[in-house]
């Protein structure tokens, strides 16, 4: 789809849909006013007859509305005029969207960014139009013989802005948007992929196509063998029992004018399947394990993004490709696994894989002497309970890096909650025979999972993200969300601002 940003009034526009908001109750926004002045008061006698009162969510699409130029008017429900949130936003772009899309608007021009969100300016509310347009728009049919295909579908929106002084300031939003969309996109698709297709081999083969797509973009692979002359044997234990080999991606991403600037390094566990191993999982829902990787799929996605924006930092983005299954050779309860650290782990749950892939992986990281290390992973079900599925956790030893995240979480709407990492917790990992087991004593899933990869995070400053609950959807709209792609790259762009001022002041 493609963006625009115009600065012009509504009853000169020629398009298909002219989009304007109605507040609750029955009020007009500055332009359904000027629409409603120049037709003679055909908005206002619409609204005496009760065809739409304004709450959010309520559409109501009017033809022909006399001395407008465009085909149509869309009438969207803003709801309380003082009480509009981020999240209503997003609801009503949502609405305005489908609506468009379905009633054969193939072009519309959209006013709703005169709305007056709370704590928000024009960039945030057109790049959190192009995200969510993007988002809802997203279709995963690759498997489907029957395509259904929208018969006009939405291709094009133009953000009107009040004053030509924010066109700048559109522009880049709808830049950046588009950046994003693409990064949450890609890392959907991957997500969505069957495991039986995208198994640790895809996974790595799709992280070696940015290096042909991107020329800041190098990747490297790492095979078993290459795994097990570095030592990796707690990574290498976990695929084990899969007749898939496990495949480490590395996409070194170049973009700072100093190539020796230290690199942020993304970690993405990327379990392409997860039946537990020998620790089998319960039947019910097991398919949503193709999902395990969606930690990966993010970080896939944020590289992607990131080389669309040419930022001017080094990132090393890492998927861990791995698959946990029963098998004749599969690793056990009670084997004791010695780490690429050389610390030594006894195997409690064989379910718990998701620390020993990513473990070793932290250990690799060292070399690159980062800036920071960012993990990604699906990584407890006990997030879920503690967090439900529209917010990450967010675990860290560095308060600065938790307070970066989770600056760039409320500017990006892309949700998490700190959860706490203190040395009380570490008790629950003891082990009677190694330096420590892989599931600690009940209670504090998350932060217990934290604590096993602090572990091995000493060397460098470190956060987790645990997105066991927002990376994917259940029920009628079931697939992934590409999650935490927003936070990342708003993360990383945050990264990149604070380079340029520092150089821009020197
Ligand atoms: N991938 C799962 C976590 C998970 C479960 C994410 C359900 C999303 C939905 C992870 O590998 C796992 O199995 N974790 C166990 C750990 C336990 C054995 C300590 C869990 O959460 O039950
Ligand atoms: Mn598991
Ligand atoms: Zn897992």
């Amino acid at each position: 789809m493609e963006f625009n940003v115009k600065s012009g009034s509504p009853e000169k526009q020629r398009s298909a849909c002219v989009v304007v908001g109605v507040f609750e109750p029955r009020r007009l926004t500055p332009t359904a006013e000027q629409i409603d002045t120049i037709s003679n008061g055909y908005i206002s006698a619409l609204l005496r007859r009760g065809d739409i009162e304004g709450k959010v969510g309520q559409v109501l699409l009017l033809h022909h509305v006399p001395n407008i130029l465009s085909e149509r008017v869309l009438l969207v429900g803003c709801g309380k005029e003082r009480e509009l949130s981020a999240t209503q936003y997003k609801q009503i772009i949502q609405k305005t969207i489908h609506t468009l899309n379905e009633t054969g608007s193939m072009e519309a021009i959209n006013f709703l960014s005169e709305l007056h969100v709370k704590g928000r300016d024009t960039y945030w509310k057109i790049r959190d139009a192009v995200e969510t347009a993007q988002d809802n728009l997203y279709v995963f049919d690759k498997f489907k013989s029957n395509k259904q295909e929208t018969r006009r579908p939405l291709r094009k929106m133009v953000f009107n802005v009040s004053t030509r002084r924010e066109l700048t300031a559109g522009e880049m939003a709808i830049t950046h948007g588009t950046s994003i969309a693409k990064g949450v996109s890609l890392a959907k698709d991957l997500a969505n992929m069957p495991p039986n297709i995208a198994n640790p081999e895809y996974l790595a083969k799709q992280s070696k196509l940015l290096e042909k797509e991107y020329p800041s973009i190098k990747t490297q692979i790492l095979d078993e063998e290459s795994m097990q002359e570095l030592q990796m044997n707690s990574y290498l234990a976990v695929g084990r029992g899969s007749k898939n080999e496990s495949f480490l991606s590395i996409i070194n991403y170049e973009g700072a004018k100093d190539t020796n600037a230290k690199p942020i390094v993304l970690i993405g566990k990327g379990l392409t399947f997860d039946a537990g191993g020998i620790s089998l999982k319960p039947p019910a829902n097991m398919d949503e394990m193709k999902y395990d990787m969606c930690g990966a799929a993010s970080v896939i996605g944020t590289m992607k993004a990131i080389a669309e924006l040419n930022l001017p930092i080094n990132v090393v983005g890492m998927a861990a490709g791995c698959e946990n299954m029963p098998g004749g050779n599969s690793f056990r309860p009670g084997d004791i696994l010695t780490s690429m650290s050389g610390q030594t782990i006894e195997v409690l749950n064989t379910d718990a894989e998701g620390r020993l892939v990513l473990c070793d992986v932290l250990t690799y990281a060292e070399r690159f002497e980062p800036d920071c290390v960012i993990d990604i992973a699906t990584l407890t079900g006990a997030c879920i309970v503690a967090l439900g599925n529209h917010v990450s956790g967010l675990m860290s030893t560095h308060n600065p890096l938790a307070h970066e995240l989770s600056n760039a979480s409320e500017q990006s709407g892309d949700k998490v909650w700190r959860l706490p990492m203190d040395e009380v917790y570490m008790d629950k990992l003891k082990s009677p025979f190694a330096d420590m087991a892989n599931i600690g004593t009940p209670g504090a899933g998350t932060t217990v999972a934290a604590c096993f990869l602090s572990k091995f995070t000493k060397k460098y400053n470190w956060a987790h993200l645990d997105i066991a609950g927002t990376a994917w959807k259940q029920g009628a709209h079931k697939g992934a969300t590409g999650r935490p792609v927003p936070l990342l790259v708003q993360y990383l762009l945050n990264k990149s601002d604070s380079i340029n001022n520092h150089e821009s002041n020197k």
